[in-house]
């Protein structure tokens, strides 16, 4: 069954701590409880928004309808090969938490995620992402309740089009799919992913490489440059990367030498929104009680008592002064509701 609660306050259940009143309030575990709620609703036409560890969003004003919060837990194993297992994961369980079960346990593949905050639900969503891997690469498939239809689904990798912090669920299927849980194929025998930075000499600086030391390395690199939610309010990175024809970057790089580029095809890289933040002289920046972390300018935060409307006018400043001496765009990568 499913629980409701109205004009329930939302300030503790989004990680920038911004005050916001729901005006109905959903826990959900199965399909069921979705099928039930869905039916029981007297007007079909109000919004709706599913709202987990509420790590990558902004509101900006009440939520005028229903914020629907998974509180489904458990992993199961379904299957095991010699170099592989397949689990299941329930979207209301930590992503962290499934992590650390996964090092523990010696399943490789999601190590280089670890202590990004938030639940297993929303991993697919924005194909989350850090230290050279993404999600994507280990999901194999994601079941969803589609409202519409009154119907589980269940999306193999392919189907759910994932891209960088993209997926079928931030389009097509935006505010359609509820998702209900993941299933992940894990290595048995994996290898590792050192690429970024110096991820590679931090772990080998601790010994032989081992899962348990990658994840310690990752934590350690994550802990100096984020800031921690529970102390100053925050949702991770603000804004995406964008993704520049390579021209525009060549062009860029004769201005700027030092410039950031990370390859994405033959005609496309990515740069790096942090440097080019930075670069506009917003690191550490603070505009009452909003700001621009000091060690991540990707990381916008919330000193105490901001509202989602302030957090926005300094995006907006931000964007803007990107725009104007670089002539790049930069989308915000939460979710401003
Ligand atoms: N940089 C600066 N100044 C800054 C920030 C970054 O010059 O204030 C430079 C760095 O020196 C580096 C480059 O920009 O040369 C990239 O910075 P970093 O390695 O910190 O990574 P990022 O591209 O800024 C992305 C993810 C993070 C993830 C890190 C590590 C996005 C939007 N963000 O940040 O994800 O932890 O890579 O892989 O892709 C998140 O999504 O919430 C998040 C924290």
């Amino acid at each position: 069954m499913y629980t409701q609660r109205d004009h329930q306050s939302l300030k503790t259940r989004n990680s920038f701590g911004i005050e916001a009143t729901a005006r109905h309030y959903v826990e959900f575990e199965t399909a069921a409880d979705l099928q039930a709620f869905f039916a029981a609703r007297p007007d079909p036409q109000e919004p709706y928004y599913v709202l987990s560890g509420g790590n990558n969003v902004l509101f900006t004003e009440d939520y005028p309808g229903t914020i629907l919060h998974p509180v489904s837990r458990g992993i199961t194993l379904l299957d095991r090969t010699d170099d592989r297992v397949v689990v299941r994961v329930a979207g209301g369980e930590e992503w962290d938490d499934f992590v650390h079960w996964a090092v523990v346990n010696g399943y490789g593949g999601v190590e280089n995620l670890s202590l990004i905050p938030g639940y297993v639900g929303a991993a697919p969503v924005q194909n989350i992402g850090a230290y050279g891997a993404e999600a994507a690469q280990t999901i194999r498939d994601v079941e969803v309740y589609l409202p519409q239809r009154n119907e589980v689904q269940r999306l193999d990798r392919s189907a759910c089009r994932f891209a960088y912090r993209d997926s079928l669920f931030k389009g097509e299927l935006k505010g359609k799919a509820i998702i209900l849980s993941v299933t992940f194929e894990l290595s048995l025998h994996p290898t590792f992913n050192l690429g970024y930075g110096d991820l590679k000499a931090r772990v080998e600086a601790s010994g032989e490489v081992t899962l348990a030391r990658v994840r310690e390395a990752v934590m350690a690199i994550r802990r100096e440059k984020l800031p921690d939610p529970a102390i100053l309010g925050n949702a991770g990175s603000f804004f995406k990367n964008p993704v520049v024809p390579l021209s525009v970057a060549e062009t860029l790089r004769q201005t700027y030498p030092d410039l950031p580029i990370y390859s994405v095809d033959a005609t496309h890289v990515k740069l790096a929104a942090g440097w080019l933040i930075d670069r506009c002289g917003w690191k550490g920046r603070r505009q009452g009680a909003v700001g621009v972390h000091d060690r991540q300018a990707l990381v916008l935060v919330n000193y105490g008592g901001a509202t989602g409307r302030q957090v926005m006018e300094l995006a907006r400043a931000i964007q803007q002064d990107v725009r104007q001496r670089f002539g790049v765009e930069i989308d915000t990568e939460v979710n401003v509701l």
